[in-house]
């Protein structure tokens, strides 16, 4: 066992590495990774990793030697609470998750084709990423609430807008400091609160009148329905947690989709291909090999949540390194995915690597959902939501670039300004 701090960038003492590493994030992280390894410091209480066994152990001791909540780089964690709000949060998530009933995601699927309809209506040019989030944000609202979504997207949305600018710098601000945007965004966390307060009170009331209702419809009737029933508190903040992050995530994810048709015409070619000759009226996802594909491959090279971080629940250890309560674990699915030692030709788009037959990835090196029990509960749902949409975009619209896309890493990874003409086929 090593007790010393792992090698790592030298840091000015007053903010550490922050201004070096806000100017330019991934560069810092590829620079740092190449001179100290895959084990190296960030500053005093920061440790970053690049090996994927380790990524892979620490993702499976979530809860236990580690939390899961936060962001990286994230503001001083509430450890001691952490115990019981992941106990709460485990239960829920796996009454809620547990067996998702085949009914509640065909109808999903019925009412998400309804959405892309709402929304791409016709030929023009749109800003692509506000647009995914409003499809997005209200299909997972829908998922989760069905009749009762109203209103929630829309406080959904203005919540992420809220923690933008806060998730804008590395610096660690304490989340209680009177900021514009923390009172903001702690306002609208409490209407968003309230709101799902009075969905859940009001469907219980529902369904104790119904009681002959037991095919869940959404994943409130899920939880209300389950034996034995979810509290409505926990209820509560479970449907909060997946209405946040079922939100900018999938968003972003769709947008680098767009982008990528865009960039790589014969392969959108070969994605045209098969949706042309498929029935969209009554889609069989499991059919859309090309589509799923080339959405794994984007994933794979744009993953959204690019950066991911655990906190030290107690005194625990990484590798060899031993850490102490409260420090904090980073690692980013994005250089992993590009990583040579475990890619052939990384920087390729190759969808064929997610082809059946093709062989399967060097083992925890693709982590677009993370891993262990904090994985994303939403994976199986957003590639549904993501091959779906792309097959109706491609299959009805010819997409033109308008304004190019930078590649932004703030909170999440996402293509900002990209701009795109539709023109219906
Ligand atoms: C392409 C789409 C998506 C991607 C790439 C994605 C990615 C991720 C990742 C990487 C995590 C783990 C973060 C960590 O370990 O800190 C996560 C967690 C989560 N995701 Fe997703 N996600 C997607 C879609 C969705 C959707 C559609 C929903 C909900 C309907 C959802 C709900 C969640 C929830 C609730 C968690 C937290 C799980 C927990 O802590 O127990 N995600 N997601």
């Amino acid at each position: 066992m090593r007790y010393d701090r792992p090698p790592g960038p030298r840091t000015s003492r007053l903010l550490g590495n922050t201004l070096e590493y806000d100017r330019d994030r991934v560069g810092f992280l590829r620079r740092a990774h190449a001179e100290f390894g895959d084990v190296f410091s960030y500053d005093r209480r920061t440790v970053v990793v690049a090996d994927p066994e380790l990524i892979h152990g620490v993702l499976t001791r979530t809860n236990t030697d580690f939390d899961g909540d936060g962001s990286p780089f994230s503001n001083e964690r509430d450890l001691d609470g952490a115990d019981t709000s992941a106990d709460e949060w485990m239960a829920a998530r796996r009454v809620g998750w547990h067996r998702l009933s085949r009914s509640a995601v065909g109808a999903h699927v019925d009412r998400l084709a309804g959405m892309f309809d709402a929304t791409f209506t016709g030929s023009g040019s749109i800003d692509v990423l506000p647009t995914m989030e409003r499809l997005l944000g209200a299909a997972t609202a829908d998922f989760c609430l069905g009749r009762s979504a109203a209103g929630v997207p829309e406080l959904v949305a203005a919540s992420t807008a809220a923690l933008v600018p806060v998730g804008g710098t590395s610096y660690r601000l304490p989340s209680w400091l009177p900021t514009r945007s923390t009172r903001t965004f702690v306002e609208l966390r409490a209407q968003l609160w309230d709101g799902l307060g009075t969905a859940v009170r009001t469907r219980g009331t529902e369904l104790e009148r119904e009681p002959g209702q037991h095919e869940p419809r959404d994943l409130l009737d899920q939880l209300l329905l389950a034996d034995p029933r979810v509290s409505d508190g926990d209820a509560q903040r479970f449907l909060r947690g997946v209405l946040m992050a079922g939100y900018g995530v999938p968003a972003a994810a769709m947008s680098w989709v767009v982008d990528t048709l865009l960039d790589q015409p014969e392969h959108a070619g070969v994605v045209r291909a098969e949706v042309d000759a498929h029935d969209l009226r009554r889609p069989d996802v499991a059919a859309l090999v090309q589509t799923a594909a080339f959405v794994r491959e984007v994933l794979r090279l744009r993953p959204p949540t690019w950066l991911i971080g655990r906190h030290a629940r107690h005194d625990t250890t990484l590798g060899s390194w031993r850490l102490t309560r409260g420090a904090e674990v980073v690692f980013s699915p994005y250089l992993l995915h590009r990583d040579g030692r475990f890619w052939d030709q990384p920087e390729d788009f190759r969808p064929r690597r997610w082809l059946p037959g093709a062989p399967a990835p060097v083992r925890h090196a693709y982590v677009p959902f993370g891993a262990g029990p904090r994985v994303c509960v939403g994976a199986q749902l957003g590639m549904l939501q993501l091959t779906l949409i792309t097959a109706w975009l491609v299959a009805r619209f010819d997409l033109q670039r308008e304004q190019t896309a930078t590649e932004s890493f703030g909170g999440l990874l996402v293509p900002a300004g990209l701009r795109v003409r539709l023109t219906a086929r």
